[in-house]
Formats: C-alpha cells, sequence, structure tokens
C-alpha cells in the first residue's frame, strides 16, 4: 500500500491546498492530510478545527484521512510508513524553501521522499494569510475557499 502524507498548517484550508490533495491522491493508495498543530504559531482555527474543515470539504474522496500532528514531519510520516511527502510549488519563491525542507526530510528519515506539485495557475497567488486577511476586511473569499467553509471562516472575523 502506497501512502503519502500532505502536510501543512491548513488555517484554513484553500482551493489550492484542495487542488493538490485531489490530483495527489490520485498516485497513491492513502493520502493522509498531516495537519501541523504547532502552539508557537497562533492559528485563526485550533488543530480540531482544521482537521474538522479538511474532513467536510474531502468527504467525497475515499482514499483521504486527516489528522493533526506535533513534532518533526519525517517523523509523523515513518510512524505512517509513508513512502511519500506531496508538497504545492507556486512559485520559484518556494522552491528553496520546499528544496531544504525535502532534503532535511530525508536526511532524518531516508525512506521517505518528498514529491511536488506545480499548483494550478489560477491558484497560484493563493495563501491561508491571503484568506484570512481578505476575511478580516469583509471582503469575498468564495472564490479563494471551499464554498462550505465560507461563513465558518467570516464567522471568525464578527
Ligand atoms: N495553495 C494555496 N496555498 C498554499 C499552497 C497551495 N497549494 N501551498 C502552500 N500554501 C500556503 C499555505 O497556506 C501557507 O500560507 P500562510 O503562510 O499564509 O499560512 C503558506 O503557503 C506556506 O505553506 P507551507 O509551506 O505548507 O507551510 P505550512 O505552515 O502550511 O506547513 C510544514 C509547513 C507543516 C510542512 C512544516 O512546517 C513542517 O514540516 N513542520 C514540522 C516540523 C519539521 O519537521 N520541520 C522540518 C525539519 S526542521
Amino acid at each position: 500500500m502506497r501512502i503519502g502524507i500532505y502536510p501543512g498548517s491548513f488555517d484554513p484550508i484553500t482551493l489550492g491546498h484542495l487542488d493538490v490533495i485531489k490530483r495527489s491522491s490520485r498516485l497513491v493508495d492513502l493520502l493522509i492530510i498531516g495537519v501541523l498543530n504547532n502552539s508557537g504559531k497562533h492559528p485563526l482555527f485550533t488543530a480540531e478545527e482544521r482537521v474538522e474543515m479538511i474532513k467536510e470539504v474531502t468527504r467525497n474522496i475515499e482514499n483521504i484521512q486527516v489528522e493533526s500532528f506535533r513534532g518533526l514531519l519525517a517523523e509523523f510520516a515513518r510512524i505512517k510508513k509513508a513512502a511519500v511527502i506531496v508538497r504545492g510549488l507556486r512559485a520559484i519563491t518556494d522552491f528553496e524553501y520546499e528544496l531544504q525542507m525535502a532534503q532535511i526530510n530525508h536526511k532524518i528519515e531516508s525512506e521517505v521522499d518528498t514529491i511536488f506539485f506545480t499548483t494550478s495557475v489560477e491558484y497560484s497567488y493563493l495563501s491561508s494569510s491571503v484568506v484570512k486577511e481578505v476575511a478580516f476586511h469583509k471582503g469575498d473569499i468564495s472564490s479563494f475557499v471551499p464554498i462550505e467553509l465560507v461563513e465558518r471562516i467570516e464567522a471568525k472575523y464578527e
């Protein structure tokens, strides 16, 4: 069984993330979406809320599992017996950081490799911070996030 892990903060999940999830889930038997539970960052949504939101928007994809994790990604991948870590590349600016992360993760856990998906062009400008900023200023976020989540995100700023 080929297991992949797609890690991230997902605070909140965007259509760009969902695009990577849909495309990468076709290449593995099981795609585990790993939600980083990092108390050092101050997320808008708790890890439980982020897991719940991702489960809601991926409910129609059969081979998806959503879990939060703490600590090292390579360690999480080892525990889950994952062969690959999936990452999205939006622009050249992502490359240097991603290269370093892929190399560190492979050094820590040599059984794990990272594969990259170039994000679809319509989402190349997207990030969770952009979504939060637009929502904070009461802008329309419906083309940035899955429609089921719009009200829930807007409610955080009411
Ligand atoms: N579409 C839209 N947005 C995307 C995207 C896509 N396809 N891919 C990434 N993004 C956005 C994210 O929403 C995030 O936005 P934000 O900064 O506004 O919140 C930004 O791009 C950065 O994303 P990413 O690089 O995935 O960061 P992350 O915080 O979501 O996840 C981890 C990073 C979890 C993979 C990484 O921190 C990690 O592995 N941590 C565990 C500790 C560890 O093992 N470290 C490595 C060894 S030292």
